[in-house]
């Protein structure tokens, strides 16, 4: 078992007090999001406290690290060189602290842009890191707080959504990987609205009441969180 509190020893050391407070509040925001969605709570804890390892260091010193490395890096990050902390900090995180779960390496390689398939833990420090009670500067942080436990396939989906518009916003490169996340989400979405759009063709034909509550609850939650939010690295 890797040492939580030699880990956490060796990020304060290296990390701004700042980046270090973020940093511990991503690991307990995994952590409770895993109690919610059943994660195992390790994996989610050191998924948190590793994220931004490698913010230690500028964009420039991350992209020679990645050179050094033999860290593939694609034209689309070089453009947006902000994302590329999340590969150098799976790498350390492997190579410097011990970790060798796959799930939490990828947690931490695609935890700024999103990728297409995200397992759980991917989606849980994805969210986490935009939610954290310590972030106050993006918007609609009290309703994307609240969608996080209710559904977060959908957190993810407008968080994805609205960093693509913010990027598009304020003339920023997109990388392309956050793209396909989010078209990879959207698919994900129409599939589940569609059994929805079903069921209400067959109204009346089963149990009129309790399906009518159930889809009553996911239109209203959908509703109420359409709303374009900006997310920061
Ligand atoms: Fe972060
Ligand atoms: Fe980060």
């Amino acid at each position: 078992m890797i040492e939580i509190d030699s880990i956490r020893k060796k990020l304060e050391a290296r990390l701004t007090p700042a980046r270090y407070e973020h940093t511990i509040s991503v690991s307990f925001t995994c952590m409770a999001l895993a109690m919610r969605y059943g994660y195992d709570l390790e994996k989610a804890e050191l998924a948190g406290l590793l994220h931004d390892c490698a913010k230690r260091y500028d964009d420039h010193k991350i992209i020679k690290k990645c050179e050094k490395h033999g860290i593939a890096l694609t034209d689309s990050e070089l453009r947006s060189p902000a994302v590329i902390h999340a590969k150098l900090g799976a790498f350390l995180a492997e190579r410097k602290f011990g970790v060798s779960d796959p799930e939490i390496l990828s947690a931490i390689a695609c935890h700024t842009t999103g990728k297409p398939q995200m397992g759980l833990l991917d989606k849980i420090l994805y969210v986490a890191d935009y939610i954290e009670p310590r972030r106050d500067k993006a918007p609609g942080l009290t309703d994307m707080r609240r969608l996080a436990f209710e559904e977060l396939d959908e957190a993810l989906y407008q968080i994805l959504k609205g960093t693509l518009a913010y990027l598009e916003r304020s003339g920023h490169f997109a990388d392309e990987m956050t793209q396909k996340a989010f078209e990879a989400c959207e698919e994900l979405r129409r599939g589940k609205e569609e059994p929805l759009a079903e069921n209400e063709d067959t109204k009346g034909k089963e149990d009129a009441s309790a399906d009518d509550g159930s889809k009553g609850i996911n239109k209203n939650s959908r509703k109420g969180h359409r709303r374009k939010k900006r997310r920061k690295h």
